[in-house]
């Protein structure tokens, strides 16, 4: 594969990445095809960005995020060259404004999305860049700059990964088990991920008897990528309906339901694949711990409450097709909302790389907002 002669690839990762930036083009493993198909898909502009992310070939919302942050990069790029050769360069950044106000509609929960948008925008807004580009701006390296940005964004990610895991294992005794919910592992972030990466850390330590990955329906996250992942990595894993979470809980020793998130209000709600609450719910009437592990970029502080978020609702054969088979009379209608919010009570723990909160609630949200800002 060539790089670019400004290119900034993504460093050799020590763990499995999803997501790969080559200088030129972004390459994105296909989750549609696991388990049982790896399959690699080159992107090389912003619609095809917007469609891999709509599609769930790229999902989990710190990949989201990576994604759209290289998807920024491709766009100004196009935007910066076409206009070039049509000899009208000054006015791209107004277009390429416009592409990140549409590559923001790609899918409306993850606040990471729009956290990476947010902060690709930055750098045009650092360097006093509008809808214009001035005289005397050097274009290749404004270019180069996005791509750095967006190369951090994805190193960052890796890094707060790590120190999640090890917050959130310290909270674990041995012989612990696990139940999680949806995948939060290397596929859905930039490193070993955020609730799996736990496990997997706690694993390494010694710590874990057993993890009961919920399959996660309607798109079986848990059953094809969770227990995937966990098996790669040597992590003892069966997987349970969902309708068996309760039961699980009710019958067997689980310790803690350990998940990740899409986006925490500042009240400390979280919003999180569909079945998260009804499995949250039920921990706390078993006393089973519960833990929610995110990066920062995350956490919603403009968002006050789980109710401003929007779930996103996604198509009827999701669910009353499987795998391609339409199960359910033809003419059906489902209702398949992909995300719900859990109330910031039913939280005992939230982990992310700037520290520990117990019992979240906005005053020690806003708190560590403001500590690390
Ligand atoms: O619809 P998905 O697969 O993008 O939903 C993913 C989740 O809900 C994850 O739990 C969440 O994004 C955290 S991933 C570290």
């Amino acid at each position: 594969m060539q790089a670019g002669s400004n290119a900034h690839t993504t460093p050799t990762l020590d763990v499995f990445t999803a997501v790969r930036w080559c200088g030129t083009h972004l390459q994105l493993l296909d989750q549609r095809r696991l388990p049982h198909a790896e399959v690699w898909l080159d992107i090389t502009d912003l619609q095809q960005a917007i469609a891999a992310i709509q599609s769930l070939v790229v999902r989990g919302a710190p990949a989201i995020g990576i994604t759209a942050a290289y998807a920024c990069v491709l766009a100004a790029r196009k935007r910066a060259t076409r206009k070039r050769a049509a000899g009208t360069d000054q006015d791209w950044p107004v277009h390429w404004r416009a592409d990140c106000q549409r590559l923001l509609q790609a899918r409306p929960t993850a606040v990471n999305l729009r956290w990476a948008i947010a902060s690709m925008q930055q750098v045009l807004d650092a360097a006093g860049i509008g809808d214009q580009i001035q005289a005397g701006v050097d274009v290749e390296a404004l270019l180069s700059a996005l791509a750095q940005r967006a190369v951090q964004i994805q190193q960052d990610d890796l890094a707060a990964n790590q120190r999640l895991a090890e917050l959130g294992s310290a909270l674990l005794d041995t012989d612990s088990t696990v139940l999680t919910h949806c995948n939060t592992g290397a596929l859905a972030t930039a490193g070993v991920g955020t609730a799996i990466g736990v496990i997997v850390q706690a694993h390494a330590q010694g710590k874990l008897r057993q993890v009961y990955a919920d399959e996660t329906r309607p798109w079986l996250q848990g059953s094809r990528l969770t227990e995937w992942e966990l098996h790669r990595l040597g992590v003892p894993c069966q997987v349970i309906i969902d309708a068996a979470a309760a039961w699980l809980m009710a019958s067997k020793q689980v310790d803690w339901l350990i998940v990740g998130a899409d986006r925490v209000a500042a009240n400390g709600d979280v919003a999180n694949k569909i079945g998260t609450y009804q499995a949250m719910l039920v921990a706390r009437h078993h006393g089973v711990k519960t833990m929610v592990v995110v990066p920062w970029s995350t956490v919603d502080v403009n968002t006050a409450s789980g109710a401003e978020i929007e779930i996103e609702l996604r198509d009827s054969d999701e669910v009353l097709a499987f795998q391609g088979q339409r199960v359910a009379r033809a003419g059906s209608m489902a209702w398949n909302p992909v995300f719900d919010v859990t109330p910031a009570a039913l939280v005992d723990y939230l982990v992310t790389e700037r520290g520990v909160i117990a019992a979240p609630d906005r005053q020690k949200l806003l708190a560590m907002q403001q500590q690390s800002a």
